[in-house]
């Protein structure tokens, strides 16, 4: 196990009376970013310290006690333990005859152990969404995002207007959707309007609606967002962009609660909630004459702030999590994330907030469907100077014609393929034995063959450890 836990790690739990098949499971557990717990069948059947439930998976020995003892624990709770059965013969089928139990062999490549979990991470996520349908949380583990979410609840079923403030992409409407969802008007509408993008002769119209022949080319009546949004929230987003004249009328809506369409001497009542968002500094454009002072003392009867991503290094990794989880339910593929490219991710510093992470996480996906990425797929821009330097060496130790340098194609001259294999061999067996602090029989398992015949390399290629 690393020292790079946290607690928005997955938590695995293995339950092995082998220590060797324990430990390897634990080494491709932690490469692929989860917890490993480790506990024996006395401990679980006596049920007395372990919260199962707090496991993405649970791996244990094929003995039957204990399997029964799951089986009878799923029945009884009504509730199914991810199980994985480690066992020298995966395709029996009465170790793998339940959707939720799975096998796997006893020195599996962490790329079928990914397969597996996959399996399982895919119908645990079945299971919670049944339980709990609902919008999208804010997800984050750092203070800020804990002390966000306690103003959300608290400023909810009031009516109190809402100013949220933060730079681009920092997950400002998702709180603004929060707040609605929170709320006793989460029946009535949730009405976004961007008062940056539409033009200023139209936003008026848009707010208030308009009556047949107001203007050119309003060619029959409108109803404005104000009108839909009725009983509701309507969210005016880069409320920084809209013009002065439109702050003045948005200012009497706010203090009278009345309106009037385009083209109309009508005044209408409105019940509506409002909920700002800017990532300008609106304090600053006062001081300059482009934001009305009384305007802003009306929205800001709430302010929330949202720091930027790097300020809150640690919801990076939950945030990927979260994402790839986005990309699954929506049925887009999948990827997965090693705990060091987590990390190494946490470090850079997201000029573009989530917005950015969630573009890089949406690529990654499509460059690696299925498959796990580690720091060396990151595009470069990611990486720390140090991580690159790293990589650098580390590909440069290899034969400049490996496969990680280079792709599989013939060059100019010709190659000696007899020895671009063995380049290869030595290069492949030196990283596993990097990877398993030495130990052959680790290493071995990790290149998919015997010991001895690891042994035998070894000896034939003179690589000393
Ligand atoms: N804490 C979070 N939890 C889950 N998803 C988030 C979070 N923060 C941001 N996102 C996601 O990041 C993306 C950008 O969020 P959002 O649109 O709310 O940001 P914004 O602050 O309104 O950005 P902009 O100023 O660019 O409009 C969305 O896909 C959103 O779902
Ligand atoms: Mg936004």
């Amino acid at each position: 196990m690393t020292d790079t836990q946290h607690p928005h790690q997955e938590r695995v739990l293995i339950i092995d009376s082998d220590p060797d098949r324990s430990r390897h499971f634990q080494t491709l557990l932690d490469f692929l970013g989860y917890r490993c717990e480790a506990s024996d069948a006395g401990q679980v059947q006596r049920q007395d310290t372990l919260d199962l439930d707090a496991y993405a998976a649970i791996f244990v020995d094929n003995d039957e006690a204990l399997r029964h003892h799951f089986l009878e624990l799923n029945q009884k709770q009504k509730c199914q333990y991810p199980l994985v059965v480690m066992t020298d013969d995966p395709g029996n089928g009465e170790v793998a005859h339940l959707p939720y139990i799975s096998a796997i062999g006893n020195h599996p490549d962490y790329r079928s152990l990914n397969r597996v979990l996959e399996k399982l991470r895919h119908h645990n996520r079945r299971e919670r969404r049944r339980s709990n349908r609902e919008i999208q949380n804010l997800i984050g583990c750092s203070p800020a995002i804990a002390e966000i979410n306690r103003m959300i609840e608290q400023v909810a079923n009031t009516s109190a207007s809402v100013l949220i403030m933060g730079e681009s992409g920092t997950g400002k409407e998702v709180i603004a959707r929060n707040i609605h969802a929170h709320s006793d008007r989460r029946d009535k509408p949730f009405v976004p309007i961007n008062c940056g993008a539409i033009p200023s002769e139209l936003l008026e119209s848009e707010l208030f609606g308009h009556e047949k022949g107001a203007f050119t080319g309003a060619i029959s009546a409108r109803k404005g967002r104000f009108e839909l949004a009725d009983g509701g929230v309507i969210f005016l987003d880069e409320i920084g962009d809209m013009p002065l004249n439109m702050q003045v009328k948005l200012l009497r809506v706010l203090q009278e609660r009345t309106y009037e369409k385009v083209g109309s001497n009508h005044s209408n009542k409105t019940d509506v909630r409002v909920i700002a968002a800017t990532h300008r500094p609106l304090e600053d454009m006062i001081a300059k004459g482009s934001f009305r002072e009384d305007l802003y003392y009306r929205l800001n009867v709430f302010p929330i702030e949202v720091p930027p991503l790097r300020e809150r290094r640690e919801d990076v990794p939950p945030l990927i999590d979260e994402l790839i989880a986005r990309i699954e339910r929506e049925k887009r593929g999948t990827v997965r994330l090693t705990a060091r490219a987590k990390q190494m991710l946490a470090q850079y510093d997201w000029p573009g907030n989530v917005r950015e992470l969630a573009n890089l996480i949406e690529r990654l996906a499509i460059l690696h469907p299925h498959d796990v990425v580690d720091v060396r797929d990151l595009p470069a821009r990611y990486l720390s100077e140090e991580a690159c330097q790293r990589l650098k060496e580390e590909t440069e130790v290899l034969p400049a014609e490996t496969p990680v340098a280079a792709p599989h194609s013939l060059p100019g001259g010709g190659l000696d393929l007899k020895q671009y294999l063995a380049d290869i061999e030595v290069a492949m067996i030196e990283q596993a034995l990097d990877e398993t602090g030495n130990v052959v029989a680790r290493a071995a398992n990790l290149l998919g063959m015997r010991r001895t015949t690891l042994v035998e390399k070894m000896r034939k290629y003179a690589i000393e450890r």
